[in-house]
């Protein structure tokens, strides 16, 4: 842990989507030395325990006592069958969540309206909107019955702003965006807690994923600037955590310093 204290997350159980790359590895890894317990969720089951395995190494370094179990599970949250079924597959220890951290998503493809694959829509807004809508479903109800816990959505620039080639992964994040404000009004009278971190360009799988598996072309999209790393927003995610219980970090957007905007930065002749 860098620059705050997290002793507040002592025991605590959190559950990540998309936790076997990225931005969510990085979190489940931080999380895991600020002692915590955690459900890891995504498809590849093979990742997921090589992220299970990081865990295990990061709280053993850490030294605590507290946390420490980490319950790789594989599950599609596009799935709604899937979803649904989800508690049968925690172990009963884990089964009062108390953060959600919904960071499963991605986007495929530059292309334009008109030009747009139907499975490409449709893939985009099973996992970004409706996984994410459906595991927030599940968590609240059970947040609302204990009166705690703390939603924490992985929004993007993109759900702020729209640009040319984005249009239905942007139209993703400003429907999480849209969805999440309107539960936080929804929670107000409430001790749970809904933030929404919105990163800039940060280097993990994402765009690899964008180019259909091309590295070459993933690796421009960062040419001549240095982007965030899964690291960099795994401190924001545990430091929103990791908040006094009246504390609610709401929004946060977080660029590289030489980005300003979706589409405008700076980039270093080369
Ligand atoms: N990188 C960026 O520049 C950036 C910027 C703003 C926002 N974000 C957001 O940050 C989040 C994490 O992205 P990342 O940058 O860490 O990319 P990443 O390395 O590609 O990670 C994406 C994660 O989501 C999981 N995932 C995808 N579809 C899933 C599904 N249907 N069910 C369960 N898990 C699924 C993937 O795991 P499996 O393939 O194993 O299922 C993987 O663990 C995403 O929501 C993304 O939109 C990223």
């Amino acid at each position: 842990m860098s620059v705050f204290n997290a002793s507040r997350l002592l025991g605590k159980t959190v559950l990540i989507t998309g936790a076997s790359s990225g931005i969510g590895a990085a979190t489940a890894i931080l999380f895991a030395k600020a002692g915590t317990n955690i459900l890891l969720l995504a498809r590849r089951e093979e990742a997921l325990k090589s992220v299970q395995q990081a865990c295990v190494a990061a709280h053993k370094a850490s030294g605590l006592k507290e946390g420490g179990e980490f319950a790789p599970i594989q599950l599609d949250v596009s799935d709604k069958a899937a979803v649904a079924g989800l508690w049968s597959k925690v172990p009963s220890t884990l089964r009062n969540v108390d953060i959600l951290v919904n960071n499963a998503g991605y986007v495929v493809g530059r292309d334009h309206v008109g030009e747009i694959d139907e499975s490409v829509i449709e893939g985009m807004f099973a996992t970004n909107v409706f996984g994410l809508i459906a595991m927030t479903q599940l968590l609240v109800r059970d947040f609302k019955a204990r009166q705690a816990g703390h939603i924490i959505q992985i929004g993007s620039v993109a759900g702020r702003e729209p640009y040319v080639g984005g249009s239905i992964y942007t139209a993703t994040k400003h429907a999480v965006n849209a969805f999440t404000a309107s539960m936080m009004r929804e929670l107000v009278d409430t001790p749970i807690r809904v933030t929404e971190i919105q990163p800039g360009m940060v280097e993990t799988e994402f765009s690899i994923v964008r180019f259909r598996g091309d590295v070459n072309a993933a690796k421009s999209v960062y040419q001549g600037l240095q982007p965030l790393t899964g690291e960099d927003i795994a401190e924001e995610i545990v430091w929103a955590a990791s908040r006094p219980p009246h504390v609610n970090i709401a929004e946060t957007l977080i660029f590289p310093v030489n980005q300003a905007a979706a589409t405008v930065m700076y980039r270093a002749p080369s």
